[in-house]
């Protein structure tokens, strides 16, 4: 399947349902609530993008960015198990990265997700840092960043 098999947009209100099924599906117990993820659809330091096919949702991406910051944080990206490997979260990453106006994003990523990690390796981020025990399971986070702008 080639990149014009879905949309790219932003996601809205009656996305909800459905990013919360993709957030358990792809996070378990560190999914969010239905609450953060209406506070990020409506916040304005938010900016997310969802993908579609045939009007189903396929993945999705947000990121948060303070004006008074000098980084940027991709906050989730995920996309369901049935609509993995085609290029996807690739094309969410290079959406989102396109809206980011500060110098700098960064996210954090499962040392045990080497998936997510091949992700970022391939489209420009380095690892920069460790937090120990971050996740709720205590496990530890690999900090990435990426340069976007000098
Ligand atoms: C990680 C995730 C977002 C990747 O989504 P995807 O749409 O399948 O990714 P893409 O098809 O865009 O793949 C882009 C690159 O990522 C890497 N990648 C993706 N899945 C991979 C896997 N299972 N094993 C190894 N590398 C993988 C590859 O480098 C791939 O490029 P290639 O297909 O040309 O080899 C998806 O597996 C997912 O939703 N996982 C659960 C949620 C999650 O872990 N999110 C990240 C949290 S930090």
């Amino acid at each position: 399947m080639d990149e014009t098999h879905w949309l790219i947009e932003p996601a809205n209100w009656r996305d909800l349902p459905a990013l919360q099924r993709l957030e358990r599906v792809c996070f378990d117990v560190d999914a969010w609530s239905l609450l953060d993820l209406a506070g990020v659809l409506s916040l304005p330091d938010y900016t997310h993008f969802k993908a579609s096919i045939d009007g189903r949702l396929a993945g999705f991406v947000a990121a948060e960015q303070r004006r008074e910051e000098t980084k940027a944080w991709i906050i989730t990206i995920g996309v369901f198990p049935e609509y993995r490997r085609l290029g996807i979260a690739r094309a969410l990453l290079n959406e989102i990265e396109a809206r980011i106006h500060l110098p700098v994003v960064r996210l954090c990523v499962r040392r045990s997700n080497l998936a997510a990690q091949h992700l970022y390796e391939s489209s420009g981020y380095r690892a920069i840092d460790i937090w120990r025990h971050y996740y709720h399971s205590g496990e530890d986070a690999q900090v990435y960043e990426k340069i976007l702008h000098t």
